[in-house]
């Protein structure tokens, strides 16, 4: 069985959510060296304690260490400056992704054109940055409005269709690096937070009617990136990890 053991993982959108849930799996596999980064340092912070405790609360041998950066995706040079000072990585995960805007017609387009810049641009130049080794990974993240819109998410959808093209088109440039898209479905994250309050009392409607009739969990998802991360035979995939969602 493959396990992360001596492997260095960056983890970008690594202070909450899916990411903070792939930093504890990744430790819980042995990684050797898990670095979680976001843009804010209180939130790195705090990530980095709760990290400590979970690993300890969920009692094994942990033998690897977790420490934390700084970087906003938005700004192409301050990625580039984090991937130079990491250095010689083994696996890269982007699950950094700013709240979702959904609006249609009345959008301003003019200013809402940034709407690629963390989750395409972001992921674009991380994965030209990153110096990965042989036999790592790159694992970006994208969300089931991909195949399943929703009313007044087309902008929404148009960027993750754009980030899991880019997905096989990395595949492709930086082989034999692999490269993989995970497609969550409702996770019970931060994240939902920054929902419109109308859309969250839906939530629990839509948790009864999944096929699993559960909200994933940090935990699930981070399955999903652990087994990108070690299978060799993988890349330029798409795994959907949606409870069963495109079916309801
Ligand atoms: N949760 C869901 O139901 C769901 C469903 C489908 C898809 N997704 C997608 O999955 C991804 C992760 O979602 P999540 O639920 O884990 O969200 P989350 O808990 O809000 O985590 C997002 C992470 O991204 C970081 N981030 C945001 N803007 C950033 C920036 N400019 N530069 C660097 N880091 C940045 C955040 O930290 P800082 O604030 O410190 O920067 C945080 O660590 C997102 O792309 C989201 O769209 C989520």
């Amino acid at each position: 069985m493959a396990t992360l053991a001596g492997k260095t993982i960056l983890i970008i959108g690594g202070s909450s959510g899916i990411g903070y849930g792939v930093a504890k799996a990744s430790l819980l596999s042995r990684a050797s060296k898990v670095i979680i980064a976001s843009s804010s340092k209180a939130k790195v912070e705090a990530a980095l304690v709760r990290l400590k405790g979970d690993i300890t609360v969920a009692g094994s041998t942990v033998e690897g260490t977790a420490s934390g950066e700084v970087v906003d995706v938005k700004d192409s040079k301050n990625v580039k400056e984090l991937l130079e000072h990491v250095g010689e990585i083994d696996h890269l995960v982007l699950t950094s992704g700013d709240p979702v805007r959904t609006f249609f017609p009345d959008m301003d387009l003019d200013a809402n054109k940034d709407i690629f810049d963390v989750r395409f641009w972001g992921g674009f130049t991380a994965a030209q940055a990153a110096k990965i080794r042989p036999g790592g990974s790159i694992t970006l993240t994208i969300g089931q409005i991909l195949v399943k819109p929703k009313k007044g998410w087309s902008l929404t959808s148009g960027v993750l269709g754009a980030v899991d093209s880019l997905t096989r088109g990395l595949a492709v440039d930086l082989a034999p690096i692999r490269v993989n898209v995970i497609s969550p479905g409702l996770v019970k994250t931060e994240f939902l937070d920054g929902f419109p309050t109308e859309m969250r009392g839906e939530l629990e409607k839509h948790a009864n009617a999944l096929l699993v009739q559960h909200i994933g969990q940090p935990d699930e998802l981070a399955e999903a990136y652990l087994f990108c991360m070690k299978c060799q035979y993988i890349t330029g995939q798409r795994i959907e990890v949606d409870g069963g969602g495109k079916f309801i």
